[in-house]
């Protein structure tokens, strides 16, 4: 039985319900209806407008790449658990959020909304997609374990952080095979499934579904957010990982 006495207590550092409050919304409020420019962008018209006629799959694959850096933060706090050092909650909830903000309840989405039926529609790849569709909602309920353990105020025991660590090693463990099939099957057979001009449409329609979930540019915001928690992580300096 658990002792759940306080040499139990462990790693997670507790911080309050407050901390966890003040950055979560920053996401939300990070997206408002006029955007700064970004500052890649800045006086960059031609830019803005080259980003607002990427393809379909071009879309999808750079969504896929805040998909990827998130996994990153997953993994380092994944170290952090098994090497049992403290770390703030509050950078693991908040991207918890965004995986369920920004990918499930957006690149998701498009997936399930546009490209999964006319796959089931053209009988190609159906088995493949029922695959993906089964994970994307076995994605959500890990999603919801991993926001609710990284909530602190009940990662107290070492029972809690077993937990957590096996939901983020599972949800590694499906992601990182997941979008690599889509990237390299999925997403290249897409375009075999509907006309050019319906193609083009559609990278249409998605950009205008991603401006009006996230405001103008909102990409490069949610890019932002990430960056912001690679650093409160330590993990942002790209050039730390060059082997020397
Ligand atoms: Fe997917
Ligand atoms: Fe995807």
């Amino acid at each position: 039985m658990l002792d759940r006495s306080s040499n139990r207590r462990i790693f997670l550092q507790r911080t309050s319900a407050a901390s966890v409050g003040l950055l979560l919304p920053a996401f939300g409020l990070a997206l408002p209806q006029k955007p700064l420019p970004h500052k890649d962008n800045e006086g960059d018209k031609g830019k803005d407008e080259e980003n607002d006629k990427i393809s379909p799959a071009e879309d999808l694959m750079r969504e896929h790449g805040v998909l990827n850096r998130i996994l990153l933060i997953y993994d380092e706090h994944l170290r952090l658990l098994t090497a049992k050092q403290t770390f703030d909650g509050s950078v693991l909830a908040s991207a918890a959020d965004i995986i369920r903000r920004f990918i499930e309840e957006y690149h998701e989405k498009l997936e399930e909304d546009f490209l999964f039926p006319r796959f089931r529609k053209a009988g190609k790849l159906v088995s493949l997609v029922d695959t993906l569709l089964a994970q994307h909602k076995a994605g959500r309920e890990l999603t919801a374990q991993i926001r609710e353990l990284a909530s602190t105020a009940t990662l107290k025991y070492v029972s809690d952080t077993e937990k957590l660590a096996d939901a983020l090693r599972a949800f590694l463990r499906m992601y990182r095979p997941h979008e690599a099939r889509e990237d390299t099957v999925l997403f290249p057979a897409f375009r075999s499934v509907v006309s050019p001009h319906e193609y083009d449409g559609l990278g249409e329609d998605f950009e205008k579904k991603e401006d009006e979930l996230f405001g103008e540019d909102g990409f490069f915001k949610v890019v932002d957010q990430v960056a912001g928690l690679e650093k409160r992580l330590g993990i942002f300096e790209l050039a730390q990982f060059t082997p020397r």
